[in-house]
């Protein structure tokens, strides 16, 4: 087992990665009164009473909740449920709320537990590789609105983070393997040795080989909660985390949130912003390369392809302009000075934009 420290003054907390087994510490929590297990229909089928069990013997008295799954699951009238079914089981400020699964649970779960009677604490125990060295950490919390992804939300850091990665062999593979692209992204924007050893490692990736999985999560939480640490609200530094964003939430956005898996999208996402990063930062083509062969190999998409069709380059454009991060309209991206070092906040050209984009698109 790996513990990675989220440092944050009074609201600190340990990120525990390891393989849950009788000789592991892992699903050990503290004693608690009262407990409220959000999860989704196909993880509470999986891990549920799992959970449950661990928690009661920590002496709570558990119940759970359980939304359909999917990113649909992430609305307002979700929210009013779990106040209901928390209220009714009696949770109170010293009770805690655990979110047990995807992103979508812990968003929901989170922006519960941060609203339900001005904030109760909560544990997050992420079930998807996303979810383990993304979502589950940060304490970023909210829903959808029809107008756009998590326009309601609240900063609320969780007490404890278990990332089991046994939960990993349950997962569908596209679901795994678009998590890995945001595993690359941590190597992108920090640490080029983590793209050599995913690279050296791809068999091993794609194996699930729970060890080099172990260390792979351990090493991008501890690159998220280094960045966490120290802009906790995304004042600048923690943008460096949407590298790829803004070209994968837009691709995403377009065709409405259907064809493409988030981590699909940021792995497109990631090519683009590394083409950019060559035409503004004088990121070096083989860099570019390196990087497109990496995703390739873990089995991610590159480019859109002809799947992008229907979808031109001006919806496209809006889509970025539309960004939480945009200012009036113009897209900020994180581009790569070189590959483990990434800046915040480019303003790139119009013409850059459009002919870069070409340029990936023609490739
Ligand atoms: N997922 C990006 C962040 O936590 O800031």
């Amino acid at each position: 087992m790996k513990t990675v420290r989220v440092n944050l003054g009074a609201r600190s907390y340990d990120i525990r990665i390891g393989r849950s087994g009788p000789a592991e510490p892992l699903h050990v929590f503290p004693k608690t009164a009262k407990v409220l297990i959000v999860t989704d229909t196909n993880v509470d089928a999986l891990y549920g009473e799992a959970c449950e069990q661990a928690w009661r013997a920590a002496g709570a008295a558990a119940a759970r909740a359980v939304l359909p799954a999917g990113e649909t699951a992430k609305t307002l009238a979700n929210l009013e449920v779990l106040y209901e079914r928390a209220a009714e089981h009696g949770l109170d400020r010293a009770s805690l709320v655990v979110a047990l699964g995807g992103g979508v649970v812990g968003d929901v779960a989170g922006f519960m537990a941060a609203t339900y009677m001005r904030g109760i604490g909560f544990w997050q125990i992420p079930t998807t590789l996303l979810a383990m060295v993304d979502s589950s950490v940060g304490g970023k919390t909210g829903v959808n609105l029809k107008q756009g992804k998590n326009l309601v939300g609240a900063f609320h850091q969780p007490l404890g983070v278990v990332a089991d990665v046994s939960a990993l062999t349950t997962l569908p593979e596209r679901d795994y393997v678009s998590g890995l692209a945001e595993v690359a992204k941590y190597g992108v924007i920090r640490d080029a040795d983590l793209l050599e050893t995913l690279a050296a490692g791809a068999d091993r990736l794609k194996a699930r080989d729970p060890v080099f999985l172990e260390d792979a999560i351990a090493r991008c939480c501890e690159i998220k909660a280094d960045v966490v640490a120290n802009d906790e609200r995304e004042s600048g530094l923690r943008e460096l985390l949407n590298f790829g964003h803004t070209m994968g939430h837009a691709l995403e956005q377009a065709d409405g949130y259907t064809r493409w898996r988030h981590g699909e999208a940021v792995a497109m996402g990631m090519v683009y912003a590394a083409r950019l990063s060559a035409a503004e930062t004088g990121l070096p083509e083989k860099d570019v390369r390196r990087l497109e062969e990496l995703l390739a190999l873990l089995g991610l998409p590159t480019a859109p392809g002809p799947e992008v069709h229907g979808v031109d380059w001006e919806t496209l454009r809006v889509a970025m302009g539309s960004d939480k991060k945009s200012r009036g309209q113009k897209p900020r991206f994180v581009l790569a000075e070189r590959l483990g070092q990434a800046r915040v906040g480019c303003d790139v050209s119009e013409s850059v934009m459009r002919r870069v984009y070409g340029e990936w698109m023609g490739s």
